[in-house]
């Protein structure tokens, strides 16, 4: 284990460390302006949103580690404090990149980057046409961490006002999650790119309590074939399965009768076909082929 004291090291390698660590981040690509009216585009990950009501999000434009100079976005929203936070999509990730570049403040990323400015409802930056979602803000405070090279300045913003493609929306009207194909930052050049191939849910009751791990039978939370993941799933149950008698299952049949003689490899076997049904999300069928040995 390599245990690592940040003030000991050098703040290029605690950023290193740091954007590999705390990923993926969801990339805000912020437009902004400066009071003679000069445009900005520049991609920020360090940002997320914290407050829903009112609707808050935060990103962080860092004194640069290696000169302590401050990035055109800080110097605008101090000057005019509005933004339009667009979201990035894996179609605009090479040029989202390209508009990252150190170009001068009075060099405007939107025609460097090769994207279309839309007039915002009610802010003065325009937003990037061709994002799929666009959050309209205003900048409530500016609040920054330190003054040395890799101190970041938290941008509050509020959203005002949110534009949303029909392509990414159900019938609901709602966002639908493997529509979007988002990509976020990791550490050095990595992305990960977020769409229908990678995706997954964890279902989560909201109402009900999970058992918890300390209610598991021992012999299914020492098991050595059911992994963390999979207990997991099992002591999220609301309360402990007793066994059903109208439960039937040629498998678990099978199991029973051709292991009878051995009760620690029909266990096993058990252990082994929970863990596929689990695979499936059939929890309930897994808690009962699990209380046949339990
Ligand atoms: C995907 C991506 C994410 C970035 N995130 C940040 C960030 O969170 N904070 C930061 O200071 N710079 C970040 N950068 C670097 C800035 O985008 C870059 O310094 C840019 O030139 C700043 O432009 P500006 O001076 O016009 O505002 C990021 C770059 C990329 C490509």
């Amino acid at each position: 284990m390599l245990t690592l004291n940040l003030s000991t090291l050098k703040p290029a390698d605690v950023q290193n460390y740091l954007q590999h660590t705390i990923a993926p981040r969801p990339i805000c690509f912020a437009s902004t302006i400066d009071t003679d009216g000069h445009v900005n585009l520049s991609p920020y990950s360090f940002f997320n949103l914290f407050s829903s009501n009112p609707p808050i999000v935060v990103f962080s434009p860092a004194r640069r580690v290696r000169d302590n100079s401050t990035k055109h976005t800080l110097q605008n929203v101090l000057e005019v404090p509005e933004v339009v936070i667009n979201i990035v999509d894996y179609d605009m990730v090479q040029q989202m990149s390209l508009s990252s570049c150190d170009y001068d403040k009075y060099t405007n990323e939107f025609q460097k980057a090769g994207f279309t400015e839309e007039k915002s409802t009610l802010v003065r930056p325009p937003m990037v046409k061709e994002s799929k979602i666009k959050l309209e803000c205003k900048v409530n405070q500016v609040i920054p961490l330190g003054t040395e090279g890799g101190a970041g300045n938290l941008v509050i913003a509020e959203i005002l006002m949110m534009h949303i493609d029909e392509s990414v929306l159900n019938a609901d009207n709602k966002i639908d999650q493997t529509k979007l194909d988002l990509v976020a930052r990791l550490g050095a050049n990595w992305y990960a790119r977020v769409n229908a191939n990678n995706l997954f849910e964890v279902p989560k009751p909201n109402l009900n309590l999970g058992i918890g791990f300390d209610a598991l039978p021992t012999s299914i939370k020492n098991s050595a074939i059911l992994c963390g993941n999979d207990l997991g799933m099992l002591a999220n149950v609301s309360e402990m399965p007793f066994v059903d008698p109208t439960f039937h299952d040629d498998t678990l049949k099978n199991i029973i009768q051709y292991f009878s003689i051995n009760p620690d490899d029909m266990e096993k076997e058990l252990h082994h076909y929970a863990k596929k049904l689990l695979e499936k999300n059939q929890v309930d069928a897994a808690w009962q082929v699990l209380l046949a040995s339990a």
